[in-house]
């Protein structure tokens, strides 16, 4: 690692393997990985917790007046404060997902944690995943990535995925949560999921995981040239 602070911001859909592909190109290169979806899963996790309607942005906007997120890594894994209490192993459950895509269309909740992942980047070299981390939140980053695949093929790998847990998996449930999913992140009015115009298209549906990681890796590297 040099001394230089370097912002690498990776975006793409639900399923797309950003957090994968993100983790393991931070370890290789010494970057601190940052996943974004956590805090907006914090987020929503709150208003599950609390009891909140998750479609009121009124009542969301008033949660967060008493809600703290922090990020915070031990041994290169981030861990999720909310209120000073680590809920990392309660993010991935199907229904903070769901809440965490109905509460981030909220500017209240984009607003709160804008700082948070800007204050971040400004700390260390980071690989930052999320949605609009390249558009919204790192415009400035060195190198952007767009990472997709076909929703099928996300599908395929998120069954696969919950299969190896244990959990039950449904192709086709799957397939539809990862499509009404991209439909809200693509659709709403406030940072939309979308490619940055200087942002380098990498689609691995034809890729293996370690194929993706790789390229990914030559990318970072030669745009830093690293
Ligand atoms: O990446 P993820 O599945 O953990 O993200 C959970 C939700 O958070 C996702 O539906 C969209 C939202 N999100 C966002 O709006 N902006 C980000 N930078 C990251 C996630």
């Amino acid at each position: 690692m040099t001394d230089r602070i370097y912002n690498v911001a990776i975006d793409g859909p639900a399923g797309a393997g950003k957090s994968t592909v993100a983790r393991r190109a931070a370890a290789e290169l010494g970057f601190v990985y940052v996943d974004t979806g956590a805090i907006y899963r914090a987020v929503a996790l709150a208003v599950l917790d609390r009891k909140v309607d998750s479609t009121n942005e009124a009542a969301v906007a008033s949660l967060l007046k008493d809600t703290n997120v922090k990020l915070q890594w031990e041994q290169g894994v981030q861990h999720l404060l909310l209120n000073g209490v680590d809920v990392t192993d309660r993010l991935r459950s199907p229904e903070v997902s769901d809440a965490s895509s109905r509460v981030s269309a909220f500017s209240a909740v984009r607003c709160f944690l804008l700082e948070t992942q800007r204050e971040v980047a400004r700390q260390q070299s980071v690989i930052m995943d999320g949605r609009d981390i390249g558009t919204v939140v790192l415009p400035e980053a060195q190198v952007k990535l767009f990472l997709t695949a076909s929703a099928a093929t996300r599908a395929e790998r998120r069954c696969k995925e919950l299969r190896e847990k244990g959990l039950e998996a449904h192709y086709e449930d799957v397939l539809r949560d990862i499509e009404e999913r991209d439909y809200r992140d693509m659709h709403r009015e406030l940072a939309p999921l979308r490619q940055a115009e200087d942002a380098v298209l990498l689609d691995t549906s034809a890729l293996t995981l370690a194929q993706s990681i790789d390229e990914t890796v030559r990318i970072i590297r030669e745009k830093l040239a690293l």
